[in-house]
């Protein structure tokens, strides 16, 4: 019988010692990931060989992270996105068939129970910001509008805030809308510019992001679960591709594909049409759905 049977540990047999204890496991799933997790946590401390207090800050930086979280704050979430996971996993989930959009992180914002609205209504209720105007179509695989697609879009103001974080300064439901699209599979509606705004950063994930020299921020962008019958549901964003942060997305979130055309635009008939004072922003991108598998 070899030591890892027996079950003394040692630096050489840590793996099979430790998975060899779970032999007995009732669910193979469970026990797969944990082998998994233990040989490779293992191989990264044989690598990184801390120190006790070394081992004691990574502890204590786990410990502050689940202190910190309640019904609203999420940072283990929040540890996830900055790693990078929140986004592979997403990915791993969304393959999509060539030509269709692709998705992108939900994020802890979005909010149920939107209003459903008119097309080409603006969801700006408190009017703070730069007019903007975005429009777009909903196309299958092959290029065929989409009727019937429910879009449910919410986004930060010009502050960089969603109303939620700003209950009382902005009205509830303030940049949120949904829309349904008609047999055009055309979608418009009106909104003002969102700015760029960090994640939250008074906690554990923040002061690591500093200790790294990494910055908390997200680039400006739209928000959208995009529904239709026969369709997977695309959750997704848009971006302003001339955002400062547009290369440094604090959570990896930004795909080339989901940058859209921000033009800044003076046209005095269009602005008169959509209600705007003067120049707005016109916003332009197409959503294509996949089949449902
Ligand atoms: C967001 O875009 O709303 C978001 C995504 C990940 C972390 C924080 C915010
Ligand atoms: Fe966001």
């Amino acid at each position: 019988m070899e030591a890892h049977e027996k079950g003394f540990f040692s630096e050489e047999n840590s793996v099979e010692v430790v998975t060899g204890r779970n032999a007995n496991a009732e669910n193979p799933r469970l026990r797969q990931v944990m082998d998994v997790i233990t040989r490779k946590l293992h191989e990264a401390v044989k690598e990184l060989e801390p120190t006790q207090e070394e081992w004691f800050e990574a502890i204590m930086f786990l410990t502050r992270t689940g202190q910190i979280c309640n019904e609203w704050r999420q940072e283990y979430i929040l540890f996830s996105d900055i790693l990078g996971v929140s986004m592979l996993v997403d990915a791993i989930n969304n393959r999509k068939p060539s030509g269709a959009s692709e998705s992108t992180v939900l994020g802890p914002f979005h909010v149920d129970g939107a209003p459903m609205m008119e097309m080409g209504a603006n969801i700006c209720l408190d009017q703070k910001g730069e007019d903007m105007y975005i429009e777009g179509r909903i196309l299958d695989t092959k290029g065929k509008p989409i009727e019937g697609a429910v879009i449910d879009v919410w986004q930060a103001n010009d502050e960089g805030f969603y109303d939620v974080q700003q209950k009382g300064l902005q009205p509830d439901f303030n940049l949120r809308g949904m829309f349904t699209t008609g047999a055009d599979g055309r979608y418009w509606f009106r909104a003002v510019k969102p700015k760029f705004y960090p994640i939250p950063n008074d906690g554990p994930v923040g002061q690591l992001l500093r200790a790294l020299g990494r910055h908390p921020y997200r680039p400006a962008h739209l928000h959208y679960i995009i529904k239709a019958d026969g369709f997977e549901t695309l959750t997704t964003h848009i971006f302003d591709p001339d955002d400062p942060y547009i290369n440094s997305d604090a959570v990896f979130g930004v795909k080339e594909s989901l940058l859209a055309k921000f033009d800044k635009t003076n046209d005095p008939a269009r602005a008169q049409t959509y209600g705007f004072e003067g120049e707005f922003w016109d916003v332009k991108h197409d959503f294509v759905l996949a089949e449902k598998r």
